[in-house]
């Protein structure tokens, strides 16, 4: 299987790493809303260094993704109605505005409430933004609106692949898949 998309194949790379991201994004919107809803203390205080370096690990993957993107484009699409064109194109492009702002807004709130951010354990993420109690209070809310901006779309996504798959009965599932 080659490692770069085709025309009419995506490579292994991009089915990777939209794969492992899906999966990372999905997992991190649940662990985030679970200690966000948490009375915190010194039993449950650890989940959030552990939430922040597992967002910080998704965005460098986001980054690489957006790169191999740039230079690797994805296959043709297959046929559709040019208005199913352009909704697809419309929520790939919010997919990946989303994917991007959300751990920003995320890394710049966790800087500015001045807690360090420990990459499990093996060293400290710099904080890019000076200890402001207000812009931590904003970023973190922005951060989550933005998360469930983006789940919301992805439901829609998703729901447009199994329209694909099971009403169309096209490749567009598969060809992600296989
Ligand atoms: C793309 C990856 C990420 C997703 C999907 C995500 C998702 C979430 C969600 C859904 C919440 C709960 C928001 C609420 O309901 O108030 C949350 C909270 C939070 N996130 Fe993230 N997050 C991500 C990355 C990050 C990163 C990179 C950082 C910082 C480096 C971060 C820091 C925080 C902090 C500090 C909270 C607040 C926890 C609390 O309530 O005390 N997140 N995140
Ligand atoms: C948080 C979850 C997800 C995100 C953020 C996401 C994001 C994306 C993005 C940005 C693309 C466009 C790739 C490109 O052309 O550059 C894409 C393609 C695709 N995704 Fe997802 N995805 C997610 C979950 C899923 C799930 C669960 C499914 C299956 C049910 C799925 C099925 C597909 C398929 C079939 C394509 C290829 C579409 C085409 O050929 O035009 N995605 N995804």
């Amino acid at each position: 299987m080659s490692l770069r998309n085709t025309q009419t194949r995506f490579g292994l790379i991009t089915k990777s790493l939209h794969w492992i991201i899906a999966i990372g994004l999905w997992a991190l919107f649940f662990f985030g809303k679970y200690i966000s809803n948490l009375e915190l203390g010194p039993d449950n205080f650890h989940l959030i260094p552990r939430h922040k370096a597992f967002g910080i690990l998704m965005l460098g993957l986001i980054t690489i993704r957006i790169l191999w993107r740039t230079t690797n484009p994805p296959p043709t699409a297959l046929p559709a109605k040019p208005f199913e064109h352009l909704i697809a194109k419309l929520v790939h492009v919010a997919l990946y505005i989303l994917m991007l702002a959300t751990p920003l807004f995320g890394w710049i709130g966790a800087s500015a409430t001045g807690f360090s951010i420990p990459f499990f354990g093996l060293f400290d993420i710099p904080l890019i933004w000076g200890e402001d109690e207000a812009v931590a209070d904003l970023l973190l809310s922005l951060h989550g609106y933005s998360a469930m901006a983006m789940m919301a779309l992805a439901l829609l996504h998703i729901a447009a692949a199994l329209y694909r798959h099971f009403i169309k009965r096209d490749e567009t599932l598969r060809r992600m898949i296989r």
